[in-house]
């Protein structure tokens, strides 16, 4: 698509990565499966092998991979995309491909529970060193910024708290010290949050949720603004044999078709359900930006232009057992981890378990909601009767 920069974001959406001129006028990009390519020349071949671009080893990527990489990148509005075969792939390789022993790490304490294992596991027996921090510190994690600090992690809004953070504040901080800053811009994608407008390095998507959007396939991204950073990352994790499907690139190209329309249906349901639980007697706090009552609003309201369907709430304490007769009995609320697909999800969550630079003590259980494409008012009833069950149990 001609002139990529001048498409509001809506265009790209629907244009981003479809080449009908490169494939007999099929609208979208076929799935091109493979493992071997052959070469007519040995010319051709050694030449493929030292420029390592385009389509040279099926390990490397189809043009499959490509569209997806390339329309990633356009929604970002700029830098270059690497798909990956998960979020937590991403993540992994990110880390892997820049960190090397000695350095250090400043990863936020909010962060998705399975890249903390990854910290804490992998990356300590390397011998980096991690300190988590405060996803509130803003300006603050200057202080924290050591000589060898090569890294500086966001995810904002934080997993299952959803705090939010000061990007530009920390990004600044970062910078001026020698550090790159990394973003899982999850929650927000692309269209919520233009994260290298706002300074960030290196971005982060699990696209196993948004992107894809239909609970169907896992697949990563991560957009580099720098372009000999990105080919770092990219030759680092290349080594390291990461490969995404190209079904999966091919999901993840076809459910971005839709991604703006489902993403301002999930903002709205999840707003509503989010103003619907605060008038709860149940319920001692919602944790959502876009309430005004959030500590995080007005932050949420200066960088992002919306909000997607991920929220908690805080129970006021009761049994373990009412919170379960609540949540097994839902009838459209499913209870799973994995996020960003069409149907709505309600699951109990324990921050308090994993969070070490801050305690979480919110007072009572909480509950992660992923809003989905129903119908606000069955939502609501669903998860009326679910208190009905919490107060009887
Ligand atoms: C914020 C965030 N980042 C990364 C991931 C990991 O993504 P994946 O499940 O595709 O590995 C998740 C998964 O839930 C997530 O919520």
């Amino acid at each position: 698509m001609p002139d990529k920069k001048n498409y509001a974001i809506d265009t790209l959406l629907t244009h981003a990565g479809n080449h009908p001129e490169l494939n007999y006028g099929i609208v979208n990009p076929p799935v091109y499966h493979a493992s071997t390519i052959l070469y007519s020349t040995v010319e051709q071949m050694e030449r493929a092998q030292k420029e390592r671009t385009g389509v040279f080893y099926g390990r490397y990527g189809t043009p499959t991979t490509f569209a997806f990489e390339e329309a990633v990148a356009a929604l970002e509005g700029g830098g270059q995309a690497l798909a990956l075969p998960s979020g937590l792939a991403a993540i992994g390789a990110t880390l892997l491909s820049l960190l090397k022993a000695g350095d250090h790490l400043l990863m936020v304490d909010s962060v998705y529970g399975p890249a903390r294992t990854l910290c804490d596991k992998t990356l300590a027996r390397f011998g980096v060193d991690v300190t988590y921090y405060d996803p509130l510190i803003g300006a603050g994690i200057a202080d924290l910024i050591r000589p060898n600090t090569r890294l500086v992690y966001l995810e904002s809004p934080g997993s299952l708290t959803f705090e939010v953070q000061d990007i530009p504040a920390i990004v600044a901080a970062a910078h001026a010290k020698g550090a790159l800053a990394i973003l899982d811009n999850t929650w927000a994608t692309p269209l919520l949050l233009r994260a290298l407008g706002h300074g960030v390095d290196i971005v982060i998507y699990a696209a196993t949720k948004y992107f894809v959007g239909h609970s169907d396939a896992m697949l990563g991204a991560i957009v580099v603004r720098d372009p000999d950073l990105y080919r770092a990352i990219k030759l680092a994790t290349h080594g390291m044999g990461y490969c995404a499907a190209p079904d999966d690139c091919y999901l993840g190209l076809r459910g971005m078709r839709t991604l703006g329309v489902r993403l301002r249906q999930h903002g709205e349901n999840g707003l509503a359900l989010a103003r619907w639980l605060q008038g709860r007697p149940e319920v001692a706090r919602v944790l959502h930006p876009g309430l005004p009552e959030d500590p995080g609003h007005a932050l949420w309201r200066r960088d992002f232009t919306g909000a997607s369907g991920l929220f908690s709430f805080v129970l006021k304490p009761c049994a373990p057992a009412a919170v379960a007769a609540m949540v097994e009995g839902m009838r459209l609320f499913g209870m799973g981890g994995s996020w960003g697909g069409y149907e709505s999800l309600l699951m109990p969550v324990k921050p308090e378990a994993i969070r070490t630079a801050t305690a979480w003590a919110p007072g009572g259980p909480t509950l992660r909601v992923h809003a989905g494409l129903e119908a606000i008012e069955d939502l609501i009833a669903d998860l009326d009767d679910g208190f009905r069950r919490l107060a009887g149990a």
